[in-house]
């Protein structure tokens, strides 16, 4: 049995991107391993956030983590910020990392990028996704495509500390999905969808409704060949498409050029949002219903509880480790 870890930031609400390249795999792993699926907060927090909108999305997120098939007798689920193990774990790992390590994460680069204010946080955030993951003892980490420098940093850190102060950390392994690790926006097909995009109809969100996922759809950008095939580089907006159709219908690629040769991008656009809404309407229809229970809260309750037993010993060592001690051990 693995211990696997994962997390999403409860910014905005998560996009069809996010349940293809992370959230559907939470599930798969569940029956045999022991899971940690966490909301981030603290993450969110590196860049402003609207505090009602944070706290909202925070248990909107904990409901859709239930919807999507999560199953709290199997898996723990819980809010970053209830465990505070996290927060001191993580200010151990911004001690032991460099800033010319952490500015050269792309992510970092990207967001920094498009602001005039820039917070330390937005800079020492890999550190505390290092902490999340390493005090749960984690052998797996799924995350999407993007993630993937995160891991490195957070294997070397746990290296780095590991050689420095006493083995205490397993080293993570991230599995990243072959396919749809990477879903593009719907309008900007090299660019990855994303939840917090200006145009919203680049990316689908888990809770459009079937009207809103069609316009979106219909709406995304192909090419002028009229060609079903997948092709990159070339057809980045149609090879987008044949893989959301393809990981929501379960249907091949091959299948799926079969299917649609000779037919226009309008049959085809059409069987991707049947697709895409058979996969969504199922999970809207029980998040709904999760939001509105008191289930939840009790979850989330148990959920920091079971975490914060687990995450506090691995606290305790690494600070023992350092010498974050008063009193001598007796032997
Ligand atoms: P975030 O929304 O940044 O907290 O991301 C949550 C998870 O979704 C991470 O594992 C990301 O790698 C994954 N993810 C985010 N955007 C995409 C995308 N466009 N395609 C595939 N996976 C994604
Ligand atoms: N940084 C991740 C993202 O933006 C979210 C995250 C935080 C995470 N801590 C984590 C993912 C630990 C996996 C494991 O998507």
């Amino acid at each position: 049995m693995a211990t696997i870890f994962s997390g999403v930031q409860p910014s905005g609400f998560p996009t069809l991107g996010n349940y293809l390249g992370a959230l559907k795999h939470f599930v798969t792993y569940q029956e045999e391993h022991d899971c940690y699926f966490c909301v981030v907060n603290q993450h969110a927090i590196t860049v402003p956030q609207d505090k009602l909108e944070l706290r909202d999305n925070t248990r909107k997120l904990a409901a859709l983590y239930l919807a999507i098939g999560i199953d709290p007798k199997k898996s723990t689920i819980f809010i970053q910020s209830e465990v505070p193990a996290h927060t001191k774990m993580g200010w151990i790992m911004q001690c032991i990392s460099y800033i010319g390590e952490l500015e050269r994460m792309t992510q970092f680069k990207d967001k920094a990028q498009n602001r005039v204010a820039v917070s330390s946080g937005l800079l020492t955030y890999p550190p505390l996704m290092a902490a999340d993951i390493l005090l749960y003892g984690t052998n797996i980490v799924p995350v999407g495509d993007d993630q993937k420098q995160h891991l490195e940093l957070t294997r070397d850190l746990a290296e780095r500390f590991n050689k420095q102060y006493n083995d205490i950390f397993t080293i993570p392994d991230v599995h990243i999905p072959k396919v749809g690790a990477r879903i593009m926006d719907l309008g900007e097909p090299t660019k990855k969808m994303s939840k917090s995009a200006e145009n919203s109809n680049g990316y689908i969100s888990m809770l459009d409704d079937e009207k809103t996922i069609l316009k979106k759809i219909k709406r995304a950008t192909t090419d002028s060949e009229a060609k079903v095939k997948y092709d990159k580089e070339n057809k980045p907006g149609v090879a987008n498409l044949l893989t959301i159709y393809s990981l929501c219908s379960g249907k091949s690629i091959e299948e799926l050029e079969a299917e649609y040769e000779g037919k226009g991008y309008g049959d085809f656009k059409e069987g991707v949002a049947d697709a895409v809404i058979s996969q969504l309407k199922p999970i809207q229809e029980r998040y709904y219903e999760l939001l509105a229970s008191e289930e939840l809260d009790a979850i989330l309750d148990k959920g920091a509880e079971k975490a914060g037993s687990v995450a506090n010993k691995m606290l305790a060592k690494a600070e023992r480790a350092m010498g974050l001690e008063r009193k001598k051990r007796k032997k």
